[in-house]
């Protein structure tokens, strides 16, 4: 079962195994708001009480589900913990000014998508707002006053990045007055960068728990013609015994998050079925020489 952890020394409390919204709406049926509230129902049963979503999921619909969902149930609201992304802008009905996709990470958009994402998912207030990638064009003392704006306002309770390198952190974090709790990145076993270019060194460094996004590498990890996943699995198969047989997902998701810098996975599937495995990744713990030995197998290399 998801533990309930600090995100960093500064808060705020979530579950080490969040629900991602990406894609919320993907399936064919789009699901029903019944159903919606059903698997809230049901992530809440497991012990998962943090959602992650962004402005731009469902090109701009899937805070407006989410926001359906509180409407037709609204004490689930202060059950979750509510995390949402700003500052991408693409071509869209919402974004009528956008002629080509690109970031915006000033002021006037953080505040912007921060009244419509309160609007839009029926909320009150967002649990913790990021930066959704690092905006080239933005001036960190530009997004800095954005992100206190809304804090100093009430509707943002704390913030954070996304995408971001340690060099980006750290110079937002210089014009910031609150504290930045988590940098979202990309965490897997077919995506390690993050262990190699100190992103993951530097939040350990701070006690600042990582958010991991796509732990199954977006699906990648099954798909038969990965050669990476394919030694990745067959050496799951060897070491399942040791975990009271977990599925490959779960000991994909517990690679993650035995890292030291203990990392939050998030869930990206729709099925009960796999949300149930990957919740229960939260309880494994991998011995060093089967961490190591997924390691391997995904480089396809012995350590160095
Ligand atoms: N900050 C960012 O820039 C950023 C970027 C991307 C994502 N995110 C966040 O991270 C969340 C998770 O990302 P993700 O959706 O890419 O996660 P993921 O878990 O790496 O990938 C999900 C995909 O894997 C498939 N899958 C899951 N379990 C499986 C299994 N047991 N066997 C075979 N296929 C399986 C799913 O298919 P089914 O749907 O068929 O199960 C789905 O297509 C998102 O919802 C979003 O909240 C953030």
């Amino acid at each position: 079962m998801p533990n309930q952890v600090s995100l960093s020394p500064h808060g705020p409390t979530v579950s080490d195994v969040v629900y991602g919204t990406w894609r919320m709406l993907d399936d064919d049926p789009k699901p029903s708001v019944d159903s919606l509230v059903a698997r809230f129902e049901m992530l809440l049963e497991l012990g998962i009480t943090t959602l992650d979503t962004a402005e731009i999921y469902g090109l701009y619909t899937v805070e407006a589900g989410i926001g359906e969902v509180f409407k037709a149930k609204p004490e689930l609201r202060d059950q979750f913990q509510l995390i949402t992304k700003c500052g991408i802008d693409v071509p869209s009905d919402t974004k009528s000014t956008a002629r080509l996709p690109h970031y915006n990470s000033s002021t006037e958009n953080i505040i912007e998508c921060t009244e419509k994402a309160l609007q839009l998912m029926n909320t009150d207030r967002i649990d913790l707002l990021l930066v959704h990638r690092p905006d080239w064009f933005s001036s960190a003392d530009d997004t800095a006053e954005g992100l206190q704006k809304v804090v100093a306002d009430g509707k943002v309770l704390h913030t954070g990045v996304s995408n971001y390198l340690p060099s980006q952190f750290d110079l937002l974090q210089s014009r910031v007055d609150g504290k930045l709790v988590t940098n979202q990145v990309e965490i897997s076993l077919l995506e390690m960068a993050t262990l190699f270019d100190g992103t993951l060194a530097q939040l350990e460094e701070q006690r600042i728990r990582p958010m991991a996004w796509s732990p199954l590498a977006g699906g990648r990890l099954f798909d038969p013609k990965n050669k990476a996943g394919v030694r990745i699995r067959k050496c799951m198969d060897e070491i399942r015994r040791r975990y009271d047989g977990a599925s490959d997902d779960a000991l994909a998701f517990a690679w993650v998050m035995n890292h030291p810098s203990q990392p939050l996975t998030i869930i990206g599937t729709n099925k009960e079925d796999r949300i149930r495995s990957q919740a229960s990744a939260a309880a494994i713990k991998l011995e060093r020489q089967d961490w190591y030995a997924l390691w391997s197998a995904a480089k396809g290399t012995p350590i160095p």
